[in-house]
């Protein structure tokens, strides 16, 4: 399965501009599968609850996601994209499963990351898994990362590969993936962005790095800090079944959740 990221520098509250330069980099890229960072439509450093709101997309009529779709159609494949989501008069920080049918699934970020919380409702929906021909595909977003559970509930729902958008700020997830790959054996495809927001109330600087890790915490590719890049390629989803670390140890079958309540 060809399989990659495009790791970009979104402008803040630019959604058009920014929608189509992803269309113009994704129409260039030959892969089945490609993930964009976390809020890749709209920037990440929102002011507060009401900007957010502005700058969001309900998915059910957004000609930006409605752009991302036909670009699926037109290449018959699969998109990954983070996005604040507005539902009613709440706004998610969400990642979607797009193709060329349309959206697949929505996925809203469970842990929010600091000032997140000012400006975004925590997820409410359950952690899924979603087949793209034949190939199982979780969700997380960014901060999830340092919630073992959410990385552990997407392989024992049986994701071959994970795909987790990201605006990283700090430096220790690109290293955590790798542990989150090992313990679960899946391919995780984290896709972050570069540059920074400067806004009035503060300045964010992304760390890039964008990866992708093999279920046997091999580090595949990662990228530069502060360029663009789009990178794909070749991966085996199978190699996910494997769940063995050595030939007596099946890391589910060796679980033991009857001492783990808390
Ligand atoms: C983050 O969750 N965007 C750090």
């Amino acid at each position: 399965m060809r399989v990659g990221f495009y790791q970009f520098r979104p402008q803040f509250g630019k959604v058009a501009a920014n929608t189509r330069k992803i269309v113009a980099a994704l129409d260039k890229v030959d892969a089945e599968l490609i993930v964009l960072p976390e809020l890749a439509l709209s920037g990440y450093y929102f002011k507060n609850a009401e900007e957010t709101l502005l700058l969001s997309e309900d998915p059910k009529r957004s000609n930006h996601i409605d752009s991302l779709i036909n670009l699926c159609k037109k290449k018959n494949n699969y998109i990954v994209i983070g996005f604040a989501e507005k539902a009613k008069d709440k706004c998610f920080n969400s990642s979607a499963l797009i193709g060329p049918k349309g959206i697949i699934h929505i996925y809203r970020k469970l842990h929010l990351f600091n000032e997140e919380k000012l400006c975004m409702s925590p997820g409410d929906t359950p952690l899924e898994v979603n087949e793209i021909n034949g190939i199982k595909i979780g969700m997380m977003v960014c901060f999830d990362w340092a919630f073992p559970e959410v990385s552990r509930t997407l392989a024992m729902k049986g994701a071959e590969i994970i795909c987790h958008p990201s605006n990283l700020v700090l430096n220790f997830c690109q290293q955590a993936m790798i542990s989150r790959c090992l313990e679960n054996r899946v391919y995780a495809i984290t896709a972050n962005r570069f540059g920074s927001d400067n806004r009035p109330h503060g300045t964010l600087r992304f760390t890039g790095k964008s990866q992708i890790v093999s279920p046997k915490g091999d580090l595949i590719f990662r990228a530069v800090s502060q360029r663009e890049a789009c990178y794909i390629t070749d991966i085996n989803p199978a190699e996910s079944h494997d769940k063995f670390i050595t030939k007596h140890n099946d890391l589910f079958l060796d679980r033991r959740p009857e001492y783990y309540k808390c």
